[in-house]
């Protein structure tokens, strides 16, 4: 009895050790991510003046998702208290983060996921942004600059234990600056009558939860509960109506709502024009639904 108890015992022990010692290393593993200083050289953007720009500018902020995260009129919040990570959105406006800002580093934050001071962002989906074009990078930035002064203070984004956990095992990659190309490179925006080109770039806006190839799959860093994401080649028997009407209603052609995940509402105010090409661009590509 005695040495069952005994070795009861140091195995508790050793499983206390393990734990402690995860918790360790996933802390100075993410610590150290922090820390790491990422170099981008990418040209300065060219000027983005007039009206034309700033209406540009002020359509990406509401149809790709900033205003959803970063309040409408970018003054910051929180989008996610949960125990692997409280996620708040910073204050854009110049009483806020975005006095730190001129073009070249609001690109810099926008497609490499890097803050003025070259720390990485945490969970600031840039991912989905290291395609957009230079003279819309330089638009968006243009209307990021003459946002009004705002003074919230949202606070700022905390990854606790269990997050610091998933991101050292791999399983929750919020430091979106490790998976971005940064070489130089001039990015162009899609000529307006290449329906297929306008479709892809718009859909570069899906791909940090409906993957790079758009098959869909669980979402990183979600419970156990929540839906994987679609698969968008699929879409079965669906028609571009059938698909504006998700992107706007987040309602189904059966009449089923989607799961608030999909977050539709930062997408709806995209035209019919870019949310048709896309459908388009999806059913162009091979997959269950392709013609
Ligand atoms: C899913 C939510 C989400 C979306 C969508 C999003 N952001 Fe962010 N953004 C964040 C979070 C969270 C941070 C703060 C990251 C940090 O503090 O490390 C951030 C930080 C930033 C920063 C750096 C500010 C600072 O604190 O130094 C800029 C600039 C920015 N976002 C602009 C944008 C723009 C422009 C868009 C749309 C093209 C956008 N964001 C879309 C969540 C989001
Ligand atoms: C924050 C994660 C997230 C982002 C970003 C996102 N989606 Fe989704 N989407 C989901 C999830 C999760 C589902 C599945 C919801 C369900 O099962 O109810 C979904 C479902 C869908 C569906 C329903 C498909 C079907 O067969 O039922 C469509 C269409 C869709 N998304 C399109 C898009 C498009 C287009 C974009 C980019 C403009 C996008 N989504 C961006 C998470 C996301």
């Amino acid at each position: 009895m005695k040495r069952v108890a005994k070795w009861l015992g140091l195995g508790a022990l050793a499983l206390v050790v393990m734990v402690a010692g995860l918790a360790g290393w996933s802390h100075w593993r993410f610590e150290r991510a922090l820390q790491q200083r990422i170099a981008v050289q990418d040209a300065p953007l060219p000027a983005a003046t007039g009206a034309e720009a700033l209406a540009r500018g002020e359509y990406l902020f509401t149809t790709r998702g900033c205003s959803e995260c970063h309040g409408e009129r970018g003054e910051g919040k929180v989008f996610l208290d949960a125990p692997p990570l409280r996620a708040v959105a910073s204050n854009l406006t110049p009483d806020g983060r975005g006095r730190h800002y001129d073009a070249d580093a609001f690109g810099r934050a926008i497609r490499h996921g890097i803050a003025f001071d070259g720390r990485p962002l945490v969970h600031m989906p840039s991912r989905d942004y290291a395609e957009l074009g230079d003279a819309d990078t330089a638009a968006l930035a243009a209307y990021l600059a003459r946002l009004p002064a705002d003074s919230n203070d949202p606070g700022t984004t905390a990854v606790h234990l269990p997050g610091r956990v998933l991101y050292a095992l791999g399983q929750l990659p919020v430091i979106e600056a490790e998976h971005i190309d940064h070489r130089p490179r001039s990015r162009t925006e899609p000529a307006a009558d290449d329906a297929l080109a306008v479709g892809a770039y718009a859909a570069r806006t899906c791909i940090g939860c409906h993957g790079e190839t758009f098959r869909g799959g669980k979402v990183a860093g979600t419970p156990p509960e929540f839906p994987p994401a679609s698969d968008l080649t699929a879409m079965p028997g669906w028609r571009e109506a059938d698909f504006l009407h998700l992107m706007r209603e987040g309602k189904r052609p059966d009449g089923s709502e989607v799961h608030p995940l999909m977050p539709y509402a930062a997408f709806k105010r995209m035209t019919d024009a870019e949310l048709g090409a896309m459908f388009r661009y999806f059913r162009s590509l091979p997959g269950p639904g392709a013609n």
